[in-house]
């Protein structure tokens, strides 16, 4: 599965302990930076990340700032993203399982590096259910635009 993944500087550190673990479970990733820990826009590499999921370029994405608030905040503006913010492997199962989610957002400066991992990891692997979920996630899609 090809993933796209990025960061601003507070999520840069994550980003670099994630690639490497994502990458030696079989996952392709694509990094749309940042690549150092200088002061950088969370919008802009949001954008880069969501444009590469909705051209189908990348079939999922992981978004990380200190927080992960800013980067869900810009992802679920973009139509046909669904981004979920995850700090614990519960949510992770469940965004995939009901929501569908096609971005992971992880707080650099929340999450720690083992948890994060495991987070990701569940997130990667787990199937939308479908079933009644869908007809939600048609109610999410009527909604793009308000
Ligand atoms: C950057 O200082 C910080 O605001 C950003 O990483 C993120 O936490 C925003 O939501």
């Amino acid at each position: 599965m090809k993933i796209a993944i990025g960061c601003d500087h507070g999520g840069y550190e994550l980003k670099e302990i994630l690639k490497p673990y994502l990458s030696q479970k079989g996952y392709e990733l694509v990094d749309f930076g940042t690549n150092s820990e200088a002061s950088v826009d969370y919008p802009d590499i949001a954008a880069s990340v969501c444009s590469s999921i909705q051209k189908g370029e990348c079939e999922r994405g992981i978004l990380i700032c200190g927080t992960g608030i800013g980067m869900s905040i810009c992802a679920n503006k973009y139509k046909g993203i669904r981004a979920a913010l995850c700090g614990d492997c519960y949510s992770a199962r469940m965004t995939r399982q009901h929501n569908d989610s096609n971005i992971l957002c992880l707080g650099g400066r929340v999450t720690g590096p083992e948890l994060a991992k495991m987070i990701a990891e569940i997130w990667l692997s787990e199937e939308f259910i479908g079933m009644h979920h869908s007809a939600r996630l048609d109610k999410i899609k009527s909604l793009e635009g308000c």
